[in-house]
């Protein structure tokens, strides 16, 4: 009998049945993962379907408790905050960011009341706030960036003061992270975290969003002179670094699907809290195969989130995160 003939190793016997399976597994996605975007608006008694993302709607401050309610009970850690501000609200100068009373502000108040223990997640930028749709102000036909910055500074602080407890800079100027810490330390939120959007890129996948949020008619030309060509990745680390010398204190790499790769090489190259945003047009993507039954839901939902995880992740924002933490807990 010739030994060597088959092989020694055989790396199927630890695949051979659950048990082996679940002592080997380098990765697990558990509830502590998830973020769950939720989608704010005026008026009372609405809840309305965003049509580009089936499953996924938008609510007035009336109905929020109850829209998160479920997400709370299943102990999901923080929601991120997105407001839709009516057209009559919105100017060239995104005025209404730095409204104490606006949208984003009353939810956050509302939630902090209702549910003291989960963590709130407000993206900054001026993108919910200005007529043209851009995340900062305008000058001759540029998005302008010290004078952007100055202002996405003090829409974090009033945010913070409203109840915020994590700023998430989305807007992609240059310094936004040191001005915002400052102001924030100024007025004593020193223990508001900050998450930066620290890689995002000028993707095609944030289409969904901008339905959801009535931007995108509003949004002239496009963002690729502040946001990241996706053509590059080392280019996502320079960004990270210059966040972190800046006082970030959890980074963020958006979109997620398509971008693995950046968020395996900023958390082998910095160690640092790191998110995925898998964002709205991965969502739709996914429910549009799923919907027509091409793909099995859960099975697919589950193993696009462990992705990131593998990746090296410390979480995602994922408008899937209600849904997953049912299936985690059923197990
Ligand atoms: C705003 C912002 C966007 C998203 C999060 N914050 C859109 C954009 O940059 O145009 C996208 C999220 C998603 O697509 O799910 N700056």
């Amino acid at each position: 009998m010739s030994l060597g003939r088959f092989p020694l190793t055989r790396l199927r016997r630890n695949r051979h049945d659950r048990f082996t399976r679940r002592l080997v597994a380098e990765n697990a996605l558990s509830v502590d993962d998830l973020i769950w975007p939720i989608f704010v608006m005026e008026g009372e008694g609405a809840v309305t379907d965003v049509v580009s993302m089936p499953g996924v709607q938008r609510v007035t401050l009336d109905r929020l408790a109850a829209h998160v309610e479920e997400a709370v009970k299943l102990d999901i850690p923080a929601l991120a905050l997105f407001p839709i501000t009516p057209a009559e609200l919105r100017d060239e100068h995104g005025t209404e960011a730095l409204n104490p009373d606006n949208l984003m502000c009353r939810a956050a108040r509302l939630l902090k009341k209702e549910f003291p223990h989960v963590g709130l997640i407000g993206d900054v930028a001026l993108d919910p706030y200005t007529s043209h749709g851009h995340d900062g102000l305008i000058r001759d036909g540029y998005v302008v960036n010290d004078d952007s910055v100055a202002i996405l500074a003090r829409q974090a602080t009033n945010q913070a003061a409203a109840g915020i407890d994590i700023i998430a800079p989305s807007d992609m100027m240059d310094g936004r992270i040191e001005a915002i810490r400052r102001d924030l330390d100024q007025h004593g939120l020193i223990d508001t975290r900050i998450m930066s959007y620290a890689a995002k890129y000028a993707s095609a996948f944030y289409g969904p969003f901008r339905d959801a949020l009535g931007s995108g008619g509003l949004l002239k030309g496009d963002k690729k002179t502040y946001q990241m060509d996706p053509a590059n990745s080392d280019e996502a680390l320079r960004e990270v670094a210059a966040d972190l010398a800046e006082g970030a204190d959890m980074v963020m790499v958006k979109p997620g699907m398509p971008y693995l790769d950046i968020i395996r090489r900023v958390h082998e190259r910095f160690s640092v809290p790191t998110f995925a945003y898998q964002v709205s047009g991965e969502y739709a993507m996914l429910m549009a195969a799923i919907v027509n039954g091409w793909l099995d839901r859960e099975r697919a939902v589950m193993e696009s989130l462990l992705a990131f995880k593998r990746a090296g992740a410390n979480g995602v924002l994922t408008y899937f995160a209600v849904e997953a933490a049912e299936y985690l807990r059923r197990g």
